[in-house]
């Protein structure tokens, strides 16, 4: 490590005492950022934390949608994001009137949604999810007619096949997993046949077909340390790759596409993690009048897993 980083990691930490504060990374930070991180998940495990930490901040490394997701769970926390910036195209598709439109078209539907929604969105919802219990969340809704699923269309075809419930979707996706190609996939077979292929729900559905399991990044970093095998390709955002071969030093890893990039996850850095412990900022912070609606559907989705 260089003189520079060091004295960027001993400020941070030094602020960090001084603020109480705590640093949330997702898994798809760059590594510089998940080094300095207190904690390091997918967005349930990091919604979870936000909701029980006893820090007075959380520096929220990840996108819009996360910090929203923390400030609605800890109203009294101050959240601050590094690059507020960081948005999720996918997040955006979907509009809080759009969602509204939708359920007038399917009245008595419940509404369930990707976490990967704007807290507008979610003040719309019955139910949030993410992708680690989405089919848990349509499993529990057995007594419901109609079930609406918000925004992504890949995660919505994903899910109804594995609950065989049939969803009223959107047409949303997340632009750096429909990068992932079949073809992707099937070359890097053939370069690594012994290597077990693990891909997100957010892929395409040829992409989900190909893959021996379909698993939010936390639950591939679990999958991973149990699992016997050596290789993996792994179908998810390249940010996920330098956890696993930490986690796991005797094992190899294989991106199935070098394209599966997220721009928006890759804006924060060490030094503006700094710059925000010094300053205090960009704070995140939801309306009341949203933020009550949007934790409903929060915690009906924590009571179900
Ligand atoms: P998870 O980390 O919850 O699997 O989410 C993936 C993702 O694309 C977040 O934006
Ligand atoms: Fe959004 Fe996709 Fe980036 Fe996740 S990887 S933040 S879903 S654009």
């Amino acid at each position: 490590m260089i003189k520079e980083d060091k004295k960027i990691i001993t400020k941070i930490k030094e602020l960090k005492k001084k603020h109480n504060a705590i640093i949330l990374a997702h898994n798809y930070q760059l590594p510089e950022v998940q080094d300095i991180a207190d904690f390091r998940g997918d967005s349930l495990e990091l919604s979870r934390i936000a909701a029980k930490t006893e820090a007075g901040v959380i520096v929220f490394c990840g996108v819009y949608f996360m910090a929203e997701t923390a400030s609605i769970l800890s109203p009294d926390k101050m959240v601050i994001m590094p690059d507020v910036s960081a948005g999720c195209p996918m997040a955006s598709m979907m509009s809080a009137q759009d969602l509204r439109k939708l359920k007038a078209e399917h009245p008595g539907a419940v509404a369930v949604g990707y976490v990967n929604t704007s807290a507008a969105v979610k003040a719309e919802l019955d139910y949030c999810c993410t992708s680690t219990n989405a089919v848990a969340v349509i499993n529990a809704l057995k007594d419901k007619k109609e079930i609406i699923f918000i925004p992504d269309k890949y995660l919505a075809d994903y899910v109804s096949k594995k609950s065989g419930r049939k969803l009223i979707s959107w047409h949303g996706f997340c632009p750096t997993h429909v990068k992932i190609l079949p073809e992707d996939l099937k070359r890097e077979k053939k370069f690594h046949p012994r290597a077990k292929v693990m891909v997100h729900p957010e892929c395409l559905a040829a992409v989900v077909s190909l893959a021996d399991v379909v698993l939010s990044t936390s639950q591939m970093a679990k999958y991973v340390k149990d699992d016997p095998a050596k290789e993996f390709i792994i179908g998810t955002e390249s940010g996920l790759l330098y956890r696993l071969k930490q986690d796991n030093p005797d094992k190899e890893f294989y991106s199935a596409s070098e394209r599966a990039v997220c721009p928006n996850m890759k804006r924060t850095t060490q030094e503006k993690v700094l710059w925000a412990l010094e300053e205090l900022k960009d704070e995140v912070r939801v309306s009341d009048q949203i933020r009550i609606k949007a934790r409903l559907a929060i915690d009906r989705m924590l009571e179900i897993i």
